[in-house]
């Protein structure tokens, strides 16, 4: 895959390495879900925001935080001032992992093997991309960049480094903020998230 990416125009590379993620069997999860969701974006992106798995709508929509994570995102990245449509949007796990609960599909977390397996895909975005800074949502992408989601609560606003260098902005997933029950707290952990979003378009400026 590297040989091939290597030979191509970076934006036919993408497209290839797309493909390659499509039909991608690596691990158990892709098999049972519609289809690997590849990330989105521009090849020439200089932010690379990362998430854990794709959900239910965009497991069904091919595409990366369409539902209300994807949201919650749009929402706060617009209120930071930071563009998400110049960003490169993906997932540390490109398959939706999920038990069947009647018609519904209910997430589940893909466990330390399955982001090890599928962190081939996103080191391969993260080469052809090349972002001046990721921006890393929650413990999984975190562990996928930096080898550890341990302790994300204390380490969120903080910059670490992925394995070559890369700056790493570590923020909390917009998921876990929608399911913050307390609504003062939600809003402030919202709050605190657009200030971590604040922050990346700072830092990219
Ligand atoms: N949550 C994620 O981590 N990624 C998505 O694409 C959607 C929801």
């Amino acid at each position: 895959t590297r040989a091939l990416l290597a030979e191509a125009e970076p934006d036919d590379a993408l497209g290839r390495l797309h493909r390659e993620i499509g039909a991608c069997a690596r691990c158990g999860i892709c098999p049972k879900a519609t289809a690997p969701v590849p990330g989105e974006g521009p090849v020439s992106a200089e932010l690379m925001i990362v998430g854990e798995q794709p959900g239910d709508h965009e497991d069904l929509s091919g595409r990366p935080f369409v539902g209300p994570s994807g949201r919650l995102l749009d929402e706060s990245a617009e209120a930071a001032g930071l563009d998400r449509g110049a960003a490169y949007v993906t997932n540390a796990v490109k398959g939706f992992k999920y038990a069947p609960r009647g018609k519904r599909r209910i997430h589940s977390k893909p466990d330390a093997g399955e982001v090890e397996r599928c962190r081939w895909w996103l080191d391969l975005e993260r080469e052809l991309v090349a972002p001046k800074l990721i921006l890393s949502m929650g413990a999984t992408a975190a562990e996928a960049l930096t080898g550890t989601g341990k302790g994300i609560l204390k380490r969120r606003g903080r910059i670490e480094e992925a394995e070559d260098g890369t700056p790493v902005l570590l923020t909390m997933h917009p998921s876990y903020l929608l399911r913050i029950p307390d609504a003062g707290r939600a809003e402030a952990e919202r709050a605190a998230f657009r200030e971590d979003l604040g922050a990346a378009a700072r830092l990219l400026q």
